[in-house]
């Protein structure tokens, strides 16, 4: 991995194997099979509906509205050997509206899991959020989703106690990982 941290706003970022860089409107096929591909126990919100929505247009659509400032921002993942994007990792606001504190998410093509993408491309939004002066992530994942608990558990993320029951839909745990910003954090 590229262990040099990155500068707020730089973009792309590199690791050993992925580029992680802003949208644009190509990626919309890749980010619908994301849609398509979500597990049935994923919330309707997330999954494609009954018209069919999201489409790719409505996904194309999406990614040129985009506002990715740091310290959030979704990037889309890109293998440096094929250029092929495979899925996304960033930073999301916090539901609580601390700044300085937001919830990382990961998503990867089936095709591409197994592989330790998601590790790899997160350690790399860790650093990038250290830079922005990030005091602490957060993450909530199903209980039932043990690839990603398993993630954010290389990445140091730690079980806060907070669950939100959920018996349709899988409870959702609340993890969090303390930070060391490389700048004073905002106040
Ligand atoms: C979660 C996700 C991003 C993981 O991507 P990935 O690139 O396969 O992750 P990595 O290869 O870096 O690590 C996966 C780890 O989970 C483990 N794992 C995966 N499935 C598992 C299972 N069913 N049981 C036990 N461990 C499992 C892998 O062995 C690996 O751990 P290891 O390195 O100790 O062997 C991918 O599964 C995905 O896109 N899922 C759907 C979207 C999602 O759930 N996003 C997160 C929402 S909170």
């Amino acid at each position: 991995m590229t262990d040099a941290p990155a500068r707020e706003g730089e973009l792309p970022l590199e690791t050993d194997r992925l580029r992680l860089r802003p949208w644009r409107a190509s990626d919309a096929a890749m980010h619908h099979k994301l849609w398509t591909e979500r597990d049935p126990r994923v919330p309707p919100h997330r999954r494609i509906d009954a018209h069919g929505h999201p489409t790719v247009a409505d996904l194309e659509d999406w990614a040129g509205r985009r506002d990715d400032t740091p310290p959030v921002g979704l990037l889309v993942a890109e293998r440096k050997d094929t250029g092929e994007a495979i899925g996304y990792c960033g930073l999301i606001p916090n539901v609580h509206g601390q700044h300085d504190e937001p919830e990382i998410a990961f998503e990867l093509l089936r095709r591409a899991w197994g592989q330790g993408y998601a590790t790899e491309a997160s350690w790399a939004i860790i650093r990038r959020a250290e830079a922005s002066g990030c005091r602490r992530l957060w993450a909530t994942v199903r209980d039932w989703n043990t690839a990603s608990r398993r993630v954010l558990a290389k990445l140091g993320f730690v079980e806060t106690g907070r669950v939100e029951p959920d018996e349709a839909h899988g409870d959702s745990l609340f993890v969090a990982k303390t930070l060391r910003p490389s700048v004073p954090p905002s106040p």
